[in-house]
């Protein structure tokens, strides 16, 4: 089976992708798929890595050359694709499906799967409309809220109408406030707050990754919890055990930093240390996370767990698949090797 694996992007994201792609090369097992990377560069061009490229590395990520054939998808052309290079054009033989291992806008908020419906190929993951309603944290809170699942308050300010500090503290009712731009993903532009002075500076700061940002409730204490969600060919939608992240003190929250670029920047607990009632109360908003907001194929649900009460933060369409990313190690923790998840996930994609 020909699979394409797209995977860089325009997004702030776009290295975290390169190391997820690397990850989702090497559990591809090559008896049963032959995959093709084609990263997308930070500007946009779609250009086909040579085989090997990052491959059984390990911790590497792929790279993506600066030059080489650009390729374009077919529309209404059911896999088939178009490489173009110099002045001439050669037609690839049709990819089976794809794999989108892209993170953040433009990869994870449906812009690339209604590129891939209009090319009518299958391809990993949620379509249009679970991609753009989880990948957006305003419209994802409406929909959990209006659905009953239990979401930590939070005002959405846009750049035209913006909100001081006090005014925030009062919506919210508490003096220490997150800001997050409403579109990103591994908490790029996300800070804290307890003062004007800081608040300031985290709206600037999340104002460069989006128009629209999201102030929300700091809860204290609170542990993160995150769950796991894949639903196979049949459309049997099951969640894995739990796992806990623990951020080191520097730190404060799992930041940017504490994910990628601090090797001591958290602990990763698989299993969680939670009550087996809680555990079991967890997986179950997963999976009702993952079906209000129209997820299909996987998706990451993260939660905070304050005392006893479980809040859904957000739902990942694509999560990451990086060496200490906890979307396939909480699959290994509940018996699914990472080669076996591909499986499911190219089956669920061609269904
Ligand atoms: N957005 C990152 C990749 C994650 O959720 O794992
Ligand atoms: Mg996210």
């Amino acid at each position: 089976m020909r699979v394409a694996i797209l995977f860089g992007g325009r997004s702030a994201e776009h290295d975290v992708s390169r190391a997820s792609a690397a990850n989702v090369l090497r559990a591809l097992d090559p008896d049963r798929y032959e995959a093709t990377a084609i990263g997308i560069t930070r500007d946009g061009r779609w250009i086909v890595v040579p085989a090997g490229n990052g491959a059984g590395t390990g911790s590497g990520a792929l790279t993506i050359p600066d030059d080489g054939p650009r390729l374009a998808l077919l529309p209404g052309g059911q896999g088939r694709a178009l490489a173009l290079e110099g002045h001439g054009v050669q037609e690839l033989p049709a990819f089976d499906v794809v794999f989108p291992v892209l993170h953040g806008p433009n990869g994870e908020d449906g812009t690339v799967q209604g590129a891939l419906e209009l090319s009518d190929v299958a391809y990993v993951g949620s379509r249009v409309m679970g991609s753009a309603a989880a990948m957006d944290k305003d419209f994802a809170k409406r929909l959990m809220r209006e659905a009953g699942l239990p979401v930590v308050p939070c005002v959405v300010v846009s750049a035209a109408a913006p909100i001081t500090y006090d005014a925030a503290v009062s919506a919210l009712g508490s003096q220490e406030v997150f800001v997050k731009p409403a579109n990103m993903g591994s908490s790029v532009g996300v800070s804290k707050a307890r003062t004007a002075a800081e608040f300031d500076a985290c709206c600037r700061l999340a104002f460069r990754f989006d128009s629209k940002i999201l102030v929300e409730r700091c809860i204290a204490p609170i542990r993160e919890v995150e769950c796991s969600v894949l639903e196979d060919a049949e459309g049997r939608v099951r969640a894995s055990e739990l796992g806990e992240i623990v951020p080191s003190d520097k730190h404060g929250f799992y930041s940017y930093d504490a994910k990628y670029l601090d090797a001591e920047g958290a602990l990763l607990r698989v299993p969680a240390d939670v009550k087996p009632a809680i555990a079991d109360q967890i997986q179950e908003l997963a999976i009702r996370t993952f079906t209000v907001l129209g997820c299909e194929g996987m998706a990451r649900i993260d939660f905070f767990l304050h005392g006893e009460q479980a809040y859904v933060n957000e739902a990942n369409t694509l999560p990451g698949f990086t060496n200490i990313s906890m979307y396939p190690r909480l699959w290994e923790a509940s018996g699914l090797p990472q080669p076996q998840l591909m499986d499911v996930l190219i089956g669920h994609a061609m269904a």
